[in-house]
């Protein structure tokens, strides 16, 4: 694992989308999974100005979303679909057909994870990968458990998960109690991974998944045996390595 150190979440952001352009520069139709949480704001903003410059031209990439809560429209403002449009999509020239997140709105848990990983595999493998952590160490929505889940899956969120995200909603009681999430296997499968972590919240956490034993009850910890994971971090996140 690398890692790079940022003074704050403003070089993080700069840093991490840097790794990304760089990409999308190597290779225009390269496939980018994404991610959503407050951790990546930044990062897209940065892309959006440098696209918006004419240092980037997203026309040829294809997106593949980490997750998305069951049961929320595509247009609900609390929808990854809606925070990916909003914070990323709609202000690049991505082909919206060329861009992927989980179908919320299918009841059917089996065939929305059957379909995203149709999705995922006919993309070819992704190429970079960005993922924010969970305060429990969880990557997209692969809470802790047991196993390493391999393939999209639904999952019930933990309560701590619905405690980190009910600042997005009105309530807690509005928070959705499942999400389909991309598995374990999918995320190492790709060629390059970058976790942006920021705050002194994440520090704990971020020890035991760089530091700490490889356990799916830290789900980041797997990430130790991928080849090529660059943690962007910002000083307050590494406060406890
Ligand atoms: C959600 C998302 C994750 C994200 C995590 C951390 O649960 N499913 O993909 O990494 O939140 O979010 P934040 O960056 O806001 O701390």
């Amino acid at each position: 694992m690398k890692i790079c150190r940022t003074k704050d979440y403003k070089d993080l952001s700069r840093k991490a989308a840097n790794i990304i352009r760089a990409q999308v520069i190597m290779k225009p139709d390269c496939i980018l999974g994404l991610a959503t949480g407050s951790s990546p704001v930044g990062t897209y903003e940065k892309l959006i100005e440098w696209y918006k410059k004419g240092d980037l031209d997203f026309s040829k990439v294809t997106s593949i979303n980490l997750d998305e809560y069951k049961g929320l429209q595509p247009d609900n403002s609390q929808s990854y679909r809606y925070f990916m449009n909003t914070n990323f999509f709609d202000h690049i020239n991505i082909e919206k057909s060329n861009t992927f997140v989980p179908d919320g709105l299918e009841t059917d848990s089996e065939k929305a994870c059957r379909d995203y990983d149709k999705i995922i595999e006919n993309c070819n493998g992704v190429d970079l990968q960005l993922l924010g952590l969970g305060h429990n160490g969880h990557i997209g929505f692969n809470e802790p458990s047991d196993v390493f889940p391999s393939g999209t899956h639904c999952v019930d969120l933990t309560p701590s998960t619905i405690n980190a995200n009910k600042r997005f909603f009105d309530s807690e009681a509005d928070v959705p109690r499942q999400a389909y999430t991309m598995g374990i296997r999918s995320i190492m499968l790709a060629k390059k991974i970058v976790v942006v972590v920021s705050g002194r919240e994440k520090a704990e956490i971020l020890k035991k998944v760089v530091c700490g034993p490889i356990t799916p009850q830290v789900p980041a910890s797997v990430l130790q045996l991928h080849g090529d994971v660059t943690i962007v971090a910002d000083e307050a996140a590494l406060s406890q390595l």
